[in-house]
């Protein structure tokens, strides 16, 4: 019911790796009150009805390289590591579908797969400052369980006949959780209502299959996703930390 404060991402992510992972629960009596998952030599997750995180945790984290943590526990656990990333986790699950906004001059199409990959790279690389995923790895979404050719979307910008903004969201019908996955607007074209365009497109899409759907965002965005999800319709406080050491 609250899937935002119990993982960091869409629950398929951590359910596809759990064949190859070493389930403990951790008992007392005859109620669980934690579950450790493993594969050699690392933890890969641990959750746990205590709150007192520190002790429950601290032999487990030892060596541990990376860590996601929610907010609520991660204070005594972060001077442990030396660099630390914030992620918000929203929800949008409102029955009621939003409006659909529209820009006059731009409209919504369909990415065709067949075609159109290595565009979705050149987009996407320029949209950020960061490096960006390249077709060989764009390619790989699209043999996913999760993909949804109907949630890989351009805006078109008709006078210049091109792409301008694209959004890409995945579909988990078995759980019914979609996930936002990317969301971008070339740098020029900003400001313009494009974004909130393509997220409420996306929205009234992904929920026409899903109960819910989910984004992840940093926290230290100048871009300020979250007035932009907030404004869509995305609910929700549950902040994520990345801890490296
Ligand atoms: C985030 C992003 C998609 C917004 O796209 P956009 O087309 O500029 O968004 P919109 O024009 O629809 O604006 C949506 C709201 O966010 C606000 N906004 C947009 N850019 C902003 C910024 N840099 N700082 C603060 N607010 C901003 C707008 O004012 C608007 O709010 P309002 O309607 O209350 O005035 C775009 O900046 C982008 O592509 N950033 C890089 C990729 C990224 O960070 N993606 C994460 C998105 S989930």
């Amino acid at each position: 019911m609250n899937p935002t404060r119990i993982l960091p991402h869409p629950l398929w992510k951590t359910v596809r790796r759990l064949q190859s992972l070493e389930c403990r629960f951790i008992m007392d009596g005859a109620q669980a009150t934690g579950v450790e998952l493993r594969e050699p030599a690392k933890l890969l997750m641990y959750g746990t009805l205590t709150h007192d995180p520190l002790k429950a945790a601290s032999v487990k984290l030892d060596g541990v390289p990376t860590v996601w943590m929610h907010n609520d526990f991660v204070a005594p656990l972060a001077p442990w590591f030396d660099r630390r990333e914030a992620f918000s986790r929203f929800i949008h699950s409102e029955s009621e579908l939003p409006l659909h906004a529209t820009v006059p001059g731009y409209a919504i199409r369909e990415v065709d797969p067949a075609t159109e990959l290595p565009l979705v790279a050149t987009i996407l690389h320029a949209c950020y400052d960061a490096p960006t995923p390249g077709t060989d790895e764009v390619t790989t979404w699209t043999k996913r369980p999760v993909f949804d050719p109907h949630a890989w979307l351009w805006v078109i910008d008709h006078k210049e006949k091109r792409p301008v903004a694209l959004g890409i969201a995945e579909t988990d019908t078995v759980n019914g959780e979609a996930s936002l996955e990317w969301v971008q607007v070339l740098p020029a074209f900003r400001g313009l209502g494009l974004g909130t365009m393509l997220v409420q497109e996306l929205v009234y899409r992904l929920e026409q299959k899903a109960a819910f759907t989910t984004v992840v965002v940093q926290v230290k965005n100048p871009c300020e996703p979250e007035h932009l999800l907030r404004r869509c319709g995305f609910t929700g406080h549950d902040v994520w930390w990345v801890l490296h050491r």
